[in-house]
This record gives structure tokens, sequence and C-alpha cells, in this order.
């Protein structure tokens, strides 16, 4: 079995909260994790001294393997001249060299794809099918029985609340070739709350390989919570094994010290589909 835990959208910078990064680092701590995954927004508005701060809390994630991702915020949104010649030189600099990224430990492979398209899609977000192959080498090469594992800041599944906000474009073209991959799980941020979805409720079962499961986190560290989780915070645990997902949300309230578990989700893996089906040979 192997252990995660997903935060995201931390944003140091005016809306970070150092109180709630303390009670998440001890939560780490408590749990140890095999590996911690950071669906991006690390900062507020991708400046060098909101990096620097960032840069600095996940040094505190070590030793574990830590995966992350580049969100809409880690771009300048307002620097254009620098949004459209250098983009993502702050977050190389202090976060990453690389925006996707290959992480592989003992029993899943994560993939991180960079969703932020800083000249196109800002708000949405988008992939590109580069970056698609990119994935589908990595899983190729991976061993079958790894889980599956997709990082991506944009969220591919809507929110299952009354403020909808738009998923990333080309969802579901995207989480059909995720399906056909045999990703197993999606891990996202974005929305700024919490919630579990599938694949399903995006595009129609007769469409895809496998019903992966989308994962949500909310802001892990920030006063920007949304919706449900207004003024909260929030960040997964998952357990997965070879036949199942089990996701357990972590929240904390606004005047809480720590995170508390609310919720927990377990379901098939789907991946699980892809090794148990025959191979036919033409
Ligand atoms: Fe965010």
């Amino acid at each position: 079995m192997i252990t995660l835990v997903h935060a995201s959208d931390v944003h140091f910078g005016k809306p970070f909260r150092p109180a709630a990064a303390e009670a998440f680092l001890d939560a780490v701590g408590r749990i140890r994790p095999d590996a911690v995954v950071v669906s991006g927004d690390f900062t507020q508005r991708a400046k060098v001294h909101e990096y620097e701060q960032a840069a600095a809390f996940l040094a505190r994630l070590a030793p574990l393997p830590v995966v992350v991702t580049p969100g809409n915020h880690d771009v300048p949104l307002y620097r254009v001249f620098e949004r459209l010649f250098a983009p993502h030189r702050n977050y190389r600099r202090y976060i990453h060299d690389d925006l996707d990224t290959i992480t592989r430990i003992a029993g899943a492979t994560l993939v991180s794809l960079d969703s932020s398209a800083p000249h196109a899609a800002i708000v949405n977000g988008r992939l590109d099918r580069r970056q698609l192959a990119f994935a589908r080498e990595a899983f190729d090469a991976s061993p079958a029985s790894d889980a599956r594992i997709i990082v991506t800041h944009h969220n591919l599944a809507p929110a299952p609340d009354y403020d909808g906000g738009p998923s990333m474009r080309g969802a579901g073209r995207v989480l059909a070739a995720f399906a056909e991959m045999g990703v197993d799980l999606v891990l996202s941020g974005h929305l700024h709350r919490a919630y579990v979805s599938r694949a399903h409720d995006v595009v129609p079962r007769n469409e895809l390989a496998a019903d992966v499961v989308i994962v949500q986190s909310g802001t892990t560290t920030s006063s920007r919570g949304r919706v449900r989780e207004r003024a909260d915070n929030s960040f997964n645990l998952l357990r997965v094994d070879d036949r199942s997902i089990e996701v357990t949300r972590y929240l904390r309230r606004q005047r809480a010290h720590d995170f508390e578990p609310c919720a927990v989700q377990r379901m098939p893996r789907p991946g699980v589909g892809r090794l148990e089906r025959p191979v036919h040979h033409e």
C-alpha cells in the first residue's frame, strides 16, 4: 500500500496563513506518507519573496519526495512582459527546474503536468498533446502493477456544489486519454475546495476505457477557501493498494488549531481493470 498526502493552493503572499502551514506540517509528521503532492499555486503573485518562502516551506518536507506542478498564480498575471517571455522563471528557480515531471516511488508512478498555459488559457488551464505523450511514455516504462497518478493544477471535473466553475479546457478529451493510459488517479486543486469525482461524471461511460478517480484538494494554507470551505483549509490523505483507493479529507476550520479528518471515501482502483483485461493478439 502507498500513502500520499495531497495539498494544494498554498498561496504564499498576502493570503498565506502561517498557522495553517504549521498545522499541515505537524499532520504530515504524524501521517508519515510515502510522498507529498502539492498541486500548484505556490504563490499569490509569482513574486520572488513569495517564492523564497514557498521554497523554505517545501524544504521542511524533506526528505519526503515532493511532487509539484505550477498553478495559474505561479506565473505573473500583471507583469505582462514577463508573462509573455519568461512566465515560469521564478517557478523554475525556486520550486522545480522542470514543468512536467516524473516521480517514481515503490508502487506508484506520479506524472505532473503543467496546466498553467500562461499564453493561452491562464484561468481555465490546458494540457497539450505533447504533455499527454510525455505521460503515456512515463507510464509505459513503469511496472504494470504501479498506481498511475497524474498531478495537475486545474480541475478536470466540476465541483459538486452550486458554485460550479468551469473545468480545464478539453477536460473530456484529456480524461479519455488518461483512461486509455490506465491512469488510476488525478490530483488537482484550483477551486479551493475539496471533493472527489470520477471521469464518468464528465464523459459518458461508453467513451472511456476506465473510470479515473479525480481528487481535488482545497487551499491548504491560505485564507481563500471557497463556498463550503470558505475561510477553511483542507488537504487529502490517500491510501492506494492493489484494489482500492481511499481518500480521507482533512479539514481545518477557520478558528481551529489542527486539521481533522472529516470524510472518507473508498472506491475500486480503475487501473485494476487494465491489469485484468485479457490481451488479444490479432
Ligand atoms: Fe489557487
